[in-house]
């Protein structure tokens, strides 16, 4: 059975695609690209979040009673400081500002990266068992979120 964990990984690796492309994009001056790239990454990165925050750890604190305190507090902290960075990528891309682009972006690698890294080893893990035979609807309701 596909769990969340499969499920959010594999959107991870997605999301990470098109994250580098907008930076190669940067590099290269290419704004056509970057505005592409940089934008997808953009828009699928707050629907993942928002799946997260509002789906799946909703979810792990009802069941689990951890709402004041455990990891998925720390994840969303991460997402909110995360939030302020997408927004300024978002307006180095307007502004075709290369430079602004990737120090905006490295920035975000420095919380992005250990943050999935985290969900992908402990937290996801811990939701797939919290839920146990209620995952798959949660799954189904998340993958109707991520398509909508
Ligand atoms: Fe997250
Ligand atoms: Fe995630």
């Amino acid at each position: 059975m596909e769990t969340i964990n499969d499920y959010m990984m594999k959107d991870h690796q997605v999301i990470d695609g098109f994250f580098e492309r907008a930076e190669e994009a940067a590099k290269a001056a290419d704004f056509a690209t970057l505005e592409r790239e940089a934008n997808e990454f953009l828009t699928r990165i707050a629907v993942h979040i928002d799946v997260e925050d509002r789906l799946l750890f909703a979810a792990f604190e009802e069941r689990t009673g951890m709402a004041q305190a455990g990891p998925s507090v720390t994840m969303r902290e991460e997402h909110r400081e995360m939030e302020p960075i997408f927004d300024a990528m978002r307006e180095a891309v307007a502004a075709r500002d290369a430079a602004g682009y990737l120090s905006a972006a490295a920035q975000l690698v420095q919380i992005l990266t250990p943050h999935n890294q985290k969900e992908e080893t402990m937290m996801y893990p811990m939701i797939d068992d919290a839920m146990g035979p209620d995952t798959r609807a949660l799954l189904d309701e998340a993958k109707a979120s991520m398509t909508a």
